[in-house]
């Protein structure tokens, strides 16, 4: 894991923005995997802006989304369809029937999740996945105790879920969906490159969990350290739990790609 803590959220954005941005521009045909939630938010105005500054082509890259609670059909304000619909997918000219976000209104959900695996590979997999981090350590919808090898399958969402949900629902958690589909760990751990952004003081603890703890499927997001190449974004209310900032610290300071992002972001 490749580790920077920027100075401030607004900056974390421009950064994910920017490799985002990058992607795109190095390889036009980029698979990206996509996040929903509210860190993703500022990341994505910031995306669109650069790649309304800069003339970036999206026409041909190919998205797939992590998850979609089940039962909600793509025109559902809550949805992550509309999300993703809102925030990026009509702003910077994707091709629509290129952008893949999981069927929740899809009769059978199991074999949605078992066709949406088997379309990612079609697509030749996964070039750069973005991620958030729940703040019960979860990526994606796998809550704890998902196994580290999952794939794309149905999940029944945690109680800790729900509740950091709520907001989305009218505040109310008996009005979140109780079940999502959404890629495995497993399925996360395959993509080619991973960017896990997290920010907010509410994230420091499992933050620091998901870094520097052991490896355990009590926390997702701790996966990530058997991710060949994993680049996590923090803004300093998340970094604050961490151990090892002076070693993260020294890395920023003297690893090249490392020094490369900060000065690019
Ligand atoms: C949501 C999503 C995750 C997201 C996480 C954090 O439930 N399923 O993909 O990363 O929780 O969300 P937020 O950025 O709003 O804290």
């Amino acid at each position: 894991m490749k580790i920077i803590i920027c100075p401030d959220s607004e900056r974390v954005a421009g950064v994910a923005a920017r490799l985002l941005a990058d992607q795109v521009r190095a390889r036009p045909e980029s698979v990206l995997g996509l996040a929903t939630g509210r860190t993703m938010e500022a990341i994505y105005r910031r995306l669109v802006g650069t790649v309304r500054a800069e003339g970036i082509d999206f026409s041909a890259v190919t998205t797939f989304n992590l998850d979609e609670y089940v039962g909600l059909p793509g025109g559902h304000a809550q949805s992550y369809r509309h999300y993703m619909e809102r925030h990026l997918f009509a702003h910077v000219g994707v091709d629509p029937g290129r952008t893949h976000v999981p069927d929740g209104a899809a009769p059978d959900a199991e074999a949605q999740a078992v066709a949406y695996e088997a379309r990612i590979g079609r697509a030749g997999g996964i070039d750069l996945q973005l991620l958030g981090l729940g703040e019960n350590g979860h990526i994606g919808f796998n809550e704890p105790l998902s196994s580290l090898a999952s794939r794309t399958r149905v999940v029944t969402l945690a109680r800790a879920t729900l509740a950091q949900n709520a907001g989305m629902f009218g505040g109310d958690p008996s009005h979140v969906p109780a079940r999502a589909i959404t890629m495995g760990t497993g399925t996360i751990l395959e993509a080619r490159k991973a960017l896990m952004v997290v920010t907010g003081a509410r994230k420091a603890a499992i933050a620091a969990r998901a870094i520097e703890g052991p490896v355990s499927a009590t926390v997702p997001g701790s996966a990530l350290q058997y991710h060949r190449d994993c680049l996590v974004l923090l803004d300093p209310a998340a970094a604050a739990a961490l151990t090892q900032r002076d070693a993260i610290e020294w890395q920023m300071r003297h690893d090249a790609e490392l020094a490369a992002i900060q000065a690019g972001g």
